[in-house]
């Protein structure tokens, strides 16, 4: 399975392998996409929006937490995410869809 990043205005896509054992921020810092991350995966900082599919929400993790409580119903519904807290639930042997980001800042290149 592979991981597509999407940046907002979709003027930019880049994909590549994607691995259970990483959250969506270490695919980020694995693949160089500066996402910001002030709390080092903590879920505190809430620096590390990024948006998902919401018809592929089976191929993350359940929101913990730290994303219910920072998040409303409605942005969980939209997919909203924080990488820190997201993991794929396969990786690249598995025959998935391949899985899309939607990067939530866009003033920053992929
Ligand atoms: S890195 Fe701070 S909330 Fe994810």
């Amino acid at each position: 399975m592979s991981l597509k990043w999407i940046k907002s205005d979709s003027s930019e896509q880049r994909t590549m392998d994607c691995y259970r054992s990483l959250n969506i921020l270490a695919h980020a810092q694995l693949d160089e996409i500066d996402i910001g991350s002030l709390c080092g995966g903590q879920g505190i900082c809430k620096g590390d929006r990024v948006q998902t599919r919401p018809e592929q929400r089976s191929l993350f993790s359940p929101p913990t937490a730290a994303e219910l409580k920072y998040f409303s119903e409605d942005e969980i519904k939209k997919g909203w995410r924080l990488a820190c807290q997201c993991w794929p639930t396969s990786d690249e042997s598995e025959d998935q869809p391949e899985m899309e980001i939607f990067h939530s800042f866009p003033s920053q290149r992929l």
